[in-house]
């Protein structure tokens, strides 16, 4: 590999894509969901049970690896990758929106934000230059550039200044950034849900030129119908032949319908957290596995899954580990609902390369209404 992390689009179905990402560690299909592995983990499941379920890239936190264990500590122990036994690509987020959602006190300026950390209270300062010499020290294969994530909702005049921010940061973050072959620069589009801010900085973002895009400043409360009204118009508005990200990005629905308007990549907490909540999202609709209905169910969590969850073991079983609270239970549960969403958008690309993505679509949510869990 000689340049730097490319992307190249195998088909195109309506809007929908099928594309192949390059990376130093490694090939990702897409469309993609990259499971979050926040602190150098993806909570309850090894690198191996990761790989397994079919996934092959994973997200980690500049926010929570430099508060623990340290950059500069995780950069001497030889980076993330072989920190935490994931060989596949990794993308960083740069921290400004875990600061937003997690620090302690906090305090932006026009150079960056000093904040306290939520582990300890202790005193930290992340700049574009520091997030993207933190990612670089983490070995990530994508780096995000530093922004603010406008909170929802806000006035055009609150959203443009923060926007306008953000892209003075991206600039700051592309000159940080060192190039190095299979490694890239993602910009973020911000701009809330208004379109002439949307096209400034996708304007502001392409005229520095990323190796990909990623859509921000959404699903933080504006609901599904108000983020797909502002994907309609903001997505077009990225390169064709670059990768597009919706950060944080969401529900099986909302990444149906995101696909469906040209995104590539996604990640979300959904699959990993509500596992730990014993939530189980199927072929069916999603499952309370709490619910007592399941106790003497001997069936299985999902007819169409092949996770161990699901060919080895009942509802009942699963239900039971979650009550007694037992870490099989939130382990299992994981498992499944991240291979789950891997069958997800493995399904998607398959139909748009055979050009019958609507159809496919149509048929995984139709299931989710008329056949109850
Ligand atoms: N995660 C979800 N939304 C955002 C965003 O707008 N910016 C960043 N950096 N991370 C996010
Ligand atoms: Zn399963």
């Amino acid at each position: 590999m000689n340049g730097p992390l490319n992307f190249t689009l195998q088909a195109k179905d309506g809007a929908a894509r099928a594309g192949t990402l390059h990376t130093a560690h490694g090939e990702v299909q897409t469309p993609v969901f990259m499971p979050v592995g926040t602190a150098g983990t993806v909570k309850a499941m090894t690198a191996d049970a990761v790989r397994s379920t079919g996934a092959r890239m994973v997200l980690g936190n500049t926010y929570h690896l430099m508060l623990r264990p340290g950059a500069e500590r995780v950069g001497r122990l030889g980076g993330l990758h072989r920190l935490m036994d994931w060989h596949g690509p990794i993308l960083t987020d740069s921290g400004g929106f875990q600061v937003m959602s997690l620090a302690g006190l906090r305090k932006m300026d026009a150079d960056g934000v000093t904040f306290q950390s939520h582990i300890d209270g202790s005193k930290h300062r992340l700049t574009p230059e520091r997030s993207i010499e933190i990612q670089h020290l983490l070995d990530a294969d994508v780096t995000m550039c530093f922004d603010e994530c406008t909170p929802f909702p806000a006035t055009h005049e609150v959203a443009a200044k923060s926007m306008r921010l953000s892209m003075k940061w991206a600039a700051r973050s592309r000159e940080a950034f060192t190039p190095r072959p299979g490694y890239g620069l993602f910009g973020i589009q911000q701009g809330s849900i208004f379109e002439d801010l949307r096209a400034e900085s996708a304007k502001a973002l392409t005229e520095i030129g990323f190796e990909g895009y990623a859509i921000g400043g959404l699903a933080v409360g504006e609901g599904q119908a108000e983020m797909f009204r502002t994907l309609d118009f903001s997505v077009p508005m990225l390169p064709q032949d670059k990768p597009r990200y919706l950060m944080g990005v969401g529900t099986p629905s909302d990444i149906i319908g995101a696909v469906g308007r040209g995104v590539d990549m996604f990640d979300c907490v959904i699959p990993t957290r509500s596992g730990r909540t014993g939530r189980a999202y199927t072929s069916r609709g999603v499952l309370n596995m709490r619910n007592a209905r399941h106790a003497d169910d001997a069936s299985t969590l999902d007819p169409e899954c092949d996770c161990p969850a699901c060919t080895r073991h009942s509802r009942a079983y699963i239900q039971h580990l979650i009550r007694a609270e037992e870490m099989l239970g939130p382990m299992l549960l994981t498992w499944h609902n991240i291979r789950y969403y891997q069958t997800l958008t493995a399904r998607l690309r398959a139909a748009i390369l055979e050009g019958r993505f609507e159809a496919e679509a149509a048929a995984i949510m139709a299931k989710w209404e008329t056949t109850p869990p």
